[in-house]
Order: structure tokens, then sequence, then C-alpha cells
């Protein structure tokens, strides 16, 4: 008896120091009566309730009330055993209910409580942090999508300006309005991005090398290598080893290995100016490049790969150089897939105000000269000429002009035309084999007298004393022949 009791008093101990040491708020409480039982924390939380009916504040009524409350209810809604939740003043509580049979048969309830109002307070505080994160998120996100569509934007108005400006440069560089130099401009555009070979034919001075220049400036292999070569200045088998490499001991003086331009180039654009020029073996070699994208090293046998963008130029006639047999059919196909054909310049005769303009401009900046007026009558010799050496002969003209102007004018004085190779002889020739028929030698001779001191002293603005030292003759013959020609040095004045 006494062990069962010694027993029961420490299981009762036991219980005791549970209920006094755990976090959680207990309370034990009879319904619709009172507060049997509270350990400190929940005395703590909600003052001592467990007090004499006559000792209780109306506070703590009110708090009694509640609890038995709770509990009536709980119990009504069949709770019992559940986690619910309530409120107390301002803190969340979670409680739960749980029958205790008292010594008298009474029945009681125990309620655990815990205070949630802390980490209720830490998940809101939680939830509003990931709101704000999401807003922000979804701010930076539509910021970004935002910003992508503007670079996006701004990327395409970027790349029409770019193209708006290369087509610009491409005027100011290729300068002249007339329908022919309109549609090869556009023509140069069309074909630039294409990887295709391209064959630039035209006379001396029409600008195929300028057009090579804007073939690869517009291309897609502007930042990759561009290599010009000259197929005439260089000899025939050096040439061979400088395009396609060579093979240690292949010929003499080829003491290593040697890499050729189009494997250095490779990636790029090669331009071979003057194909018209190369030798019936570089003609078999080249067309291995074209046909099958390989070369082979001067002395070696086996193919290297490369990838070369070939553009080349001729001021030779190739179909009649195809006729004649000396220049290969085959490789004259592969050339031509893309002909761009220069008109020479006195078949557009409208781009020369332009292109004046453009040199004047030009040598008027490098000579430092401060050119401002073209007569009419220098725009109509101009005109009148024949241009046979084209844009260049015209950029020699107008250059010679600009540096030799005085008072920022350019006059007949100023104006000289290029003399042609082979072709000097032939105007002078044909100037005056013209005169032949029916004319002595010594009026021929008379003539040609007469066109030489009226020019020279047109050039020295009737200056006798100039012309005399110019022409190396005596004071005295000179004033004879302009006497007999009718020439007055006032005239020229
Ligand atoms: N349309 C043009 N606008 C401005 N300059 C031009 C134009 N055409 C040619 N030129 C200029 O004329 C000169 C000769 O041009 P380019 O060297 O390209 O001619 P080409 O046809 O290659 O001559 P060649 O057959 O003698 O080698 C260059 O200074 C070039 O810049
Ligand atoms: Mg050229």
């Amino acid at each position: 008896m006494e062990q069962l009791s010694d027993d029961l008093n420490r299981i009762i101990s036991n219980q005791q120091n549970l209920l006094e040491t755990i976090p959680a708020m207990v309370l034990l409480i009879k319904e619709n009566e009172s507060v049997e039982y509270m350990n400190p924390s929940a005395k703590s939380f909600l003052g001592d309730l467990c007090k004499l009916p006559e000792s209780i504040t109306p506070e703590e009524r009110t708090t009694i009330s509640k609890f038995q409350e709770l509990v009536t209810k709980t119990i009504q809604n069949n709770r019992v055993g559940e986690t619910l939740e309530t409120t107390y003043r301002e803190s969340h509580l979670e409680y739960t209910l749980s029958s205790f049979e008292g010594y008298k048969g009474d029945s009681l309830y125990w309620l655990f409580m815990r205070d949630l109002t802390e980490s209720k307070k830490q998940l809101a505080e939680i939830s509003l942090f990931h709101n704000s994160i999401e807003t922000i998120l979804s701010h930076k996100i539509n910021e970004l999508k935002e910003s992508e569509k503007t670079r996006q934007k701004l990327a395409k108005e970027l790349n029409s300006l770019k193209e708006h400006l290369k087509e610009q440069s491409a005027e100011c560089k290729m300068v002249g309005s007339s329908r022919a130099l309109s549609e090869l401009r556009d023509m140069v555009f069309q074909v630039a991005k294409s990887d295709a070979t391209i064959l630039i034919t035209g006379e001396s001075g029409t600008g195929k090398e300028l057009v090579a220049n804007l073939l690869r400036e517009s291309s897609n292999r502007t930042n990759k290598p561009f290599l010009k070569i000259n197929c005439n200045t260089i000899s025939d088998s050096l040439l061979e080893s400088d395009l396609f490499g060579h093979e240690k001991g292949s010929f003499t003086g080829a003491d290593s290995k040697r890499m050729g331009k189009f494997e250095v180039v490779d990636g790029g654009t090669i331009f071979l100016d003057e194909i018209g020029d190369i030798s019936p073996r570089m003609q078999a070699a080249l067309l291995r490049v074209l046909q099958d994208g390989e070369i082979i090293r001067v002395g070696g046998n086996s193919p290297v790969k490369i990838d070369v963008r070939v553009i080349a130029a001729t001021n030779r006639d190739l179909a009649s150089m195809v006729q004649e047999g000396t220049f290969r059919l085959d490789l004259f196909y592969r050339l031509n897939i893309i002909n761009i054909s220069i008109p020479p310049l006195r078949e557009r005769k409208e781009d020369l105000i332009d292109l004046t303009t453009h040199f004047i401009r030009k040598y008027r900046q490098a000579f430092k000269k401060d050119i401002n007026f073209l007569p009419q009558s220098i725009l109509e010799r101009l005109i009148e000429h024949d241009w046979p050496g084209n844009v260049r002969e015209l950029e020699n003209v107008i250059q010679r002009a600009v540096l030799m102007a005085k008072n920022n004018i350019i006059t007949e004085n100023e104006l000289f035309f290029d003399l042609q190779p082979g072709n000097k002889e032939h105007s002078a020739q044909k100037n005056y084999l013209q005169k032949l028929d029916g004319h002595t030698l010594k009026d021929i001779v008379a003539d040609v007298e007469k066109d030489v001191i009226t020019h020279v002293l047109e050039k020295n603005r009737g200056n006798v004393a100039h012309t005399v030292q110019q022409l190396d003759i005596g004071k005295t013959a000179l004033y004879d022949k302009m006497r007999r020609y009718d020439i007055s040095p006032k005239d020229h004045k």
C-alpha cells in the first residue's frame, strides 16, 4: 500500500514537473465553472486565473469566460483532440482540447495552447518579403523584356542605318547619278553579300578597283583579310608560288615550305586585277580554286581546301580572248558568274558634273586651295572631251587644274587633258592627217606652228617673254610668226 502510494506520488510529481517546464501553456478547465490549474507558461501569459471567485478581477473574469466559451464551442463542434486556432487580444493562439476525468467524477478539460503571434508575424513578413521579391522580380523581368524589345528595335534601326550609311558612303565613294551608275551601285549591293565569284569589266580608269573595294566592304567578309593581286606585274612562276605556296625544294630557292596567299587569306576575299593577263598554267590552277575550292602547292600533289571569295577584274575582252584561244572557256564561265560591267565615262557624261565637283572638293582640301568657281566654258570643255582615260583621266585633269589654279578659279590655262599611251600620237596624227588632203607640208607645218604659239601664249596669258623662253626661239622670230599667223598677244591676256 505504501509502495503504491509512493508510486502514485512519483507519477504525480513527474507529471507536475512536466507541466511546469513545458513552454506550451496548459490549463485545466472545468466547463462553465472555473480554471482548476495553470502551468507557469499559461500564468505568465494570461495572469493567474485559478483564484477564489471573490478575488478574481473583472478583467480576469472576462478572460476566464473567453476560455470557458472556447471549451464549450469546441465540445459542441465535436472538435476535441484537434489542433485549432483562436485569437486572444492581439495574439494568435493554437490550441488543443482534451478531456480529463476528475477525481470526483467531474468532467474537466485540458487546454494546451501555443502563442503563434511571433511565428505568424514572421510568416507574414516572409510572405510579404516573397511578395515584394516577386513584384520586384516581375518588374525586373518586364523591364528586361522591355529593354530586350528596345534592344532589338535599336539593333534593327542600327542595322538599317548602317546599311543606309553604307549605301551613302558608297554614293560618296562611287560618285555619279547617271542611270548606268545608279544601276551599277544597286547591283554591287545586291551581289556583295553572296559569296559568288564576280568579274568586273570596264575600260582602264572606269573604277574597277573602286567597285572591288565596295563589294568587299558590303560583303559578309568585311572583317576578314582582303588581298589585291595585280596579275600582270608578277612573273608567272612567281605569281603561282605567291598565290598557291610551294613545297620545300619544289624549285631552286624554295628551301622551305611556304603557304600561298590563297591559304593565308582563307575566309577572306582576293582581288585578282588584270585577270586577262594570266598564263594558261595559272588559268588551270585558278580553275581548280573556283571549281573545287582547293589549291595544290607548287611542287606538291595533295590538294588543300580553302574558302576564299574571288573578285576578278580586267579591261580586256575575255570573250574575244576565249575565241582567240588565249583564255580558257571553262575559266571564263567560272569567273563570269556575275559580271559587273562599268560603262566608259563618255557613255555617261551626266556623271561629269558630280565627278568634277567631287574631285575639286577632294583636291581643294588636299592642296589647301580655295577654288569655288568653275566657269561654264570649262564645264563645256569637259563635256566635249571624250575621256579615253575615263574617271582616272578626269581626276588627273582636275587635280592638275586645282594645283595650278590662281585666284580661286579654274580657267582654260589650267586645263590639260591626259595624253593617253598610244593616244598622243594617235590624236595628233588624227588632227593633222585629216588636214593632209589637198594641203602642202608647208601649210601643215604652219598650221601646227600657229596652234602651238597660240596655245603657249594663252597659257602664259599673252606674256611674250615667257612664251619666247618656253618655246626656245628668238623674240624677233616669235613676233615674225605672230604677225604671219595674225596672232595678237593682247587677245590672250
Ligand atoms: N564613280 C567614281 N566616283 C569617284 N571616284 C571614282 C569613280 N570611278 C573611278 N573613280 C576614281 O578613279 C580612279 C581610277 O579608278 P580605278 O583604279 O578603280 O579604275 P580601274 O578601272 O581599276 O582602272 P585600271 O583598269 O586602269 O586599273 C580612282 O582614283 C578611283 O577612286
Ligand atoms: Mg585597276
